[in-house]
């Protein structure tokens, strides 16, 4: 089956992202968030981003209008019956994943693949929630989801090989490079990264360094792009946490607890750039 309507669930930064990538591969869009207020702001994200594209001169003002004009935003997710194949990217929560896999193998047509962003939740807890388990699959994609070629594709253990390709296909037609991981917590990007933010953390909760210095031995000693704590702020100290915990919780090993200065900030509501305030203020 081709698929020329991508239906994305989620208008926030990843949904927004993955949103944008689809459009500008030239499949039309139905963007889903839960108010219109929420996908109004991730269009608009979407219309600031390809605005910078054409000041830098990577993209005409036609070609802008053309990529803008293929998202339609909604708010009733019903609209995905017109899908043809659904990527979610809600919040990394599992009961509000769980409704929307449920509501979606209701709405869809039966041969739509169901993918999921998530970045740490089994995808064969997410599929059993479905009729469809074997077109239900992880679409992992990177923050910020324009920048970054990283994929990473996961099949469940129920998983078609046909959806294991189409999903693959998609990933390349996006300009991004698809990387196969099995479906234990984190995968491999959040099994490796998560647990070294999460060591930023302890660190700054230790009080071996400031916010800055620890950031700063890993920028210009190990020449990462951003230190961790900036990337968790990047992330969402919130969604740091629940991989924490998926990955606490998955592997019953308490090399995976989360740092409780982590969940600190994140109950007092800093959960990083998106709110102004995290580990740096914005
Ligand atoms: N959205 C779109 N484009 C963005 C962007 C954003 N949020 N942030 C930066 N860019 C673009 C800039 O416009 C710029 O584009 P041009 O080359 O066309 O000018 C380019 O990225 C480079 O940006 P800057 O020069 O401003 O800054 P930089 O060189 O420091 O790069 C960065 C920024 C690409 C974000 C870089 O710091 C980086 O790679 N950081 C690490 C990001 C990372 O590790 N992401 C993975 C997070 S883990 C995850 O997402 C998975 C999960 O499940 C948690």
């Amino acid at each position: 089956m081709e698929i020329k309507t991508f239906g994305v669930i989620g208008a926030g930064q990843m949904g927004g992202g993955i949103a944008q990538v689809a459009a500008m591969s030239g499949l039309d869009i139905i963007m889903h968030d839960i108010k219109d207020e929420f996908v109004q702001k991730g269009f608009n994200t979407i219309a600031g981003l390809l605005a910078k594209n054409v000041e830098k001169g990577k993209m005409s003002v036609k070609e802008r209008d053309t990529v803008l004009g293929r998202i339609r935003p909604v708010t009733d997710l019903s609209a995905m019956s017109e899908a043809d194949y659904v990527v979610e990217a809600a919040s990394e929560v599992e009961p509000i994943k769980f409704e929307i896999f449920q509501k979606l193998d209701k709405i869809c047509r039966p041969e739509v693949i169901l993918a999921t962003n998530t970045s740490s939740i089994p995808i064969g807890r997410i599929a059993a929630k479905t009729k469809r388990p074997e077109q239900v699959i992880g679409m992992h994609f990177m923050n910020p989801v324009p920048v970054m070629k990283l994929v990473e594709i996961i099949p469940g253990l129920a998983t078609s090989d046909a959806t294991y390709q189409t999903t693959g296909d998609l990933a390349v037609k996006f300009g991004k490079t698809p990387v196969k991981a099995n479906d234990y917590p984190g995968f491999i990007a959040n099994r490796i990264l998560m647990p070294m933010i999460n060591e930023a953390v302890y660190a700054l909760y230790h009080g071996v360094g400031t916010v800055e210095d620890i950031d700063a031995v890993m920028r210009l000693g190990m020449n990462h792009p951003m230190g961790p704590l900036t990337l968790a702020d990047l992330i969402g100290l919130d969604t740091c946490l629940a991989i924490m915990e998926t990955l606490y919780a998955g592997f019953s090993d308490s090399k995976y607890r989360p740092c409780p200065l982590l969940r600190r900030y994140v109950e007092a509501g800093w959960l990083g750039r998106k709110v102004g305030r995290g580990f740096y203020p914005y």
